[in-house]
């Protein structure tokens, strides 16, 4: 891709969407791995990031894995979630939200978004708590199918939060388990607390776009003793004794490698300065976006305390996909590697026969979102870029 710079084309390389930033400590901790010999699902580092993970977010217990997918599979199971039974689970998420809930052989039950926050409404997930099921005997199941309604698993998106409180009481109130994909909201709090502790279990990713990474990662976190127990049981390999390889049940390799975790330790010593970061990228983006020709920038909800992992914004709500997506085309043409948020789950093939109930905004979100680059070591100049040619290309 080539630009003009005082008369000379040049080839430009895309502003990347989210690059690790990686200038700290990780050659030193993964040279050190390299030298003892702590190379594999166990060692120092990885105690020390299950530990350093769990204190910061304010949980009792940390369980590393391999990544957030693996530990929402897990934190599915160690709830209980069992075959047979439904999850409700946010619309507008990664596809890995619902894909653990398929690794159960559990049915997810999509729910649309809130269009104030963007995430999981509370207000319809008590409308079909209430109108679509029934409590019977301590257990809540679904009118329609007659499967048992486990648990619900709210996903925290782009570096904000959802009304967890809520989820968690109505979870509560309809004797529901609650696993909180917190992947993208590391940092993030909602009315103090970081997101990824309300509920019974809540998971990290550590993928290389996440906020902080180890390389691919995630991490399960829990106040619950007997959960971590029983998710560090399961994601290595479910060994009863080691020595004579007894297993009762059939587990998981799932564990996070001490080379992963040795990352990861370097990357959490300065996610304080990566949050800083993005929040400033947030606040340019916002002081040059906000009232552009029917552009909506990322909301704030009530409560969250955001560190706008992705940068996102909605065009004007009569765009059409199609212009949409010639808008992201048009942005990727000239250097800035935008990107949409993710398809609606409910209407892709594997889960087009999942319950799906009364989305509209999900959909509406999809069609309109556009992702800007929002990388930790995004230069002042190259964010310019990225606001000059979003405004350029939707004045168009
Ligand atoms: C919302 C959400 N859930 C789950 C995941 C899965 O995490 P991982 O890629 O570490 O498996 C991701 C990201 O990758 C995500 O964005």
């Amino acid at each position: 891709m080539s630009f003009d710079q005082g008369g000379q084309t040049r080839l430009r390389e895309l502003i990347p969407l989210n690059a690790p930033e990686l200038s700290g400590n990780e050659w030193t901790y993964l040279k050190e791995c390299l030298d003892t010999g702590w190379v594999s699902a166990a060692g120092p580092f990885v105690d020390r990031f299950e530990s350093e993970v769990a204190a910061y977010v304010g949980a009792r217990n940390g369980v590393a894995v391999g990544n957030g997918t693996a530990g929402l599979h897990v934190g599915l199971r160690i709830v209980g979630v069992e075959p047979g039974d439904e999850v409700i689970v946010s619309s507008l998420s990664f596809i890995a939200s619902a894909n653990a809930i398929t690794y159960c052989h559990a049915f997810p039950v999509f729910m649309d978004a809130d269009p104030a926050t963007w995430h999981i409404d509370p207000v319809k997930v008590r409308s079909f708590l209430q109108n679509e099921c029934e409590v019977r005997s301590g257990q809540c199941f679904n009118k329609r199918t007659s499967r048992r309604v486990k648990a619900i698993l709210p996903v925290h998106i782009l570096g904000l939060a959802c009304e967890i409180d809520r989820i968690v009481d109505m979870a509560r109130e309809f004797h529901l388990k609650v696993v909180e994909d917190a992947a993208e909201a590391m940092g993030v709090r909602y009315r103090g607390l970081h997101a990824g502790t309300f509920g019974d279990v809540g998971v990290f990713s550590f993928n290389g776009n996440k906020i902080i990474t180890s390389g691919g990662g995630g991490m399960l976190v829990t106040d619950s003793d007997s959960l971590a127990e029983y998710a560090r049981y399961l994601s290595t390999q479910a060994k009863d004794d080691p020595v004579e390889y007894i297993h009762r049940e059939a587990g998981f390799n799932y564990r996070m490698s001490s080379l992963q975790a040795a990352v990861g330790v370097a990357q959490l010593e300065r996610i304080d300065e990566f949050i800083a970061k993005k929040r400033a990228i947030a606040s340019s983006y916002e002081a040059a976006l906000s009232g552009l020709d029917g552009l909506t920038t990322m909301p704030v909800p009530d409560g969250v305390e955001p560190t706008y992992w992705l940068y996102t914004v909605l065009m004007s709500n009569d765009t059409t996909l199609e212009r949409r997506r010639e808008v992201i085309r048009i942005l990727n043409a000239n250097g800035v590697g935008a990107r949409p948020l993710w398809h609606t789950l409910h209407d892709l093939p594997p889960y087009q026969s999942c319950q799906a109930y009364e989305i509209e905004h999900s959909s509406a979100l999809y069609r309109r979102a556009i992702s800007l680059p929002t990388s930790v070591g995004l230069r002042d100049e190259d964010l310019a870029v990225c606001i000059e040619q979003l405004r350029k290309t939707l004045q168009a």
